[in-house]
């Protein structure tokens, strides 16, 4: 998963002891951004630590980390690689390195930003740090998922941060974009973002419970990356997620139950010729056991599948009993 982990660790990356603080004495030594982010690369490999919430390898984590803390673009040209740290600076991110190391915080956290979709977001522990692999069906204009649809109204779903529907706005000047989540910490920092992507007027953040607070409003783009880790993976993970909501990562025994209830009421919610696109990463192949007659079409990327589906109002519709059977199934149980 994007919005969780796609795979828990290998279990050895789970036991590395926290190798002990350099002294000062050795870091001294550090002069030069570049010097920065090589060593903080080889700290993290050698800690052991686990990648997935921005970055998938150290060395790009220290980069973020490196930049990020001192103010600098992730695009700043290479020759900036040899400007040196004052020493105000080189405390600073010396105390970053350690507590991405000691507490497991994942760098966004750490550095209060992040990007997604090409567009910097704040990132916080009031929210999961932003990853969906949705982002790269934004920047291509959801081609070709959309097909003739044009679209006026769209609906990010269980938003966290914001990430996707900030984004689905940015690149679509003409949609409005209502963004709903049912944690107020997630809210708060979704209108932070809002006003930092300067979308006010075009997104607007409503506090619910899936769809029970948006009746009357259809929209023509249901988007949603929601919880989908099950309780089992959810025991499993590394350190690194145990900052992050549970409410944004888990949602029943096997990570389904947001999103059948989605699937349950999602059609009262898009307009006739309505497109519901979902995350549920490697809960997909219990979704298709659960309901083995919806045509789920899953959608393929840049790096493969990503357990993200597209699926059509019609759909929903003709499958509406056998979704409501499993919906009914879980509310009783
Ligand atoms: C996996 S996070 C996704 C956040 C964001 N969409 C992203 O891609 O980074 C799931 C979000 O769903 C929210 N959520 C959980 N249950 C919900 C519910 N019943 N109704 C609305 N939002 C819910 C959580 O608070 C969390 O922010």
């Amino acid at each position: 998963m994007r919005g969780g982990p796609r795979r828990p660790p290998p279990a050895h990356r789970l036991y590395f002891a926290t190798p002990r603080r350099p002294d000062a004495a050795v870091t001294h030594e550090l002069a030069s951004i570049i010097d920065f982010i090589r060593y903080g690369a080889s700290r993290f490999s050698a800690a052991g630590l686990t990648f997935g919430h921005s970055h998938d390898n150290p060395i790009d984590e220290a980069t973020h980390l490196v930049l990020a803390s001192l103010h600098l673009p992730p695009d700043i040209p290479p020759a900036y690689g040899a400007g040196r740290l004052t020493s105000e600076e080189r405390e600073r991110v010396l105390a970053l390195i350690e507590r991405r190391v000691s507490e497991r915080l994942p760098v966004a956290y750490l550095v209060g930003e992040t990007w997604f979709a090409g567009l910097k977001f704040k990132s916080d522990r009031r929210a999961l740090v932003p990853r969906s692999p949705i982002a790269e069906l934004i920047e291509s204009g959801f081609t070709p998922w959309l097909d003739h649809r044009h679209v006026e109204r769209a609906l990010d779903l269980c938003t966290g941060s914001g990430c996707i529907g900030i984004a689905m706005a940015e690149y679509n000047p003409d949609w409005q974009v209502d963004i709903v989540d049912i944690s107020d910490d997630a809210l708060s920092l979704a209108r932070e973002n809002i006003v930092f992507q300067h979308v006010e007027g075009r997104v607007e953040a409503i506090k619910s419970d899936l769809f029970s607070g948006l009746k009357g409003r259809r929209y023509d783009l249901i988007v949603s990356n929601p919880p989908y880790v099950t309780e089992d993976e959810y025991a499993a993970l590394p350190g690194e997620y145990s900052h992050e909501p549970k409410l944004g990562l888990t949602s029943g025994e096997d990570g389904l139950d947001i999103c059948i209830r989605m699937l349950d009421e999602a059609a009262d919610y898009l307009t006739d010729d309505g497109l519901l696109i979902v995350e549920v990463g490697e809960s997909e192949r219990a979704l298709v056991e659960v309901l083995p007659e919806v045509p789920f079409v899953w959608i393929e990327f840049k790096v493969g599948a990503m357990g993200v589906f597209a699926l059509e109002r019609r759909d929903l519709i003709e499958h509406a009993d056998a979704i409501r059977a499993e919906a009914r199934a879980r509310r009783d149980r």
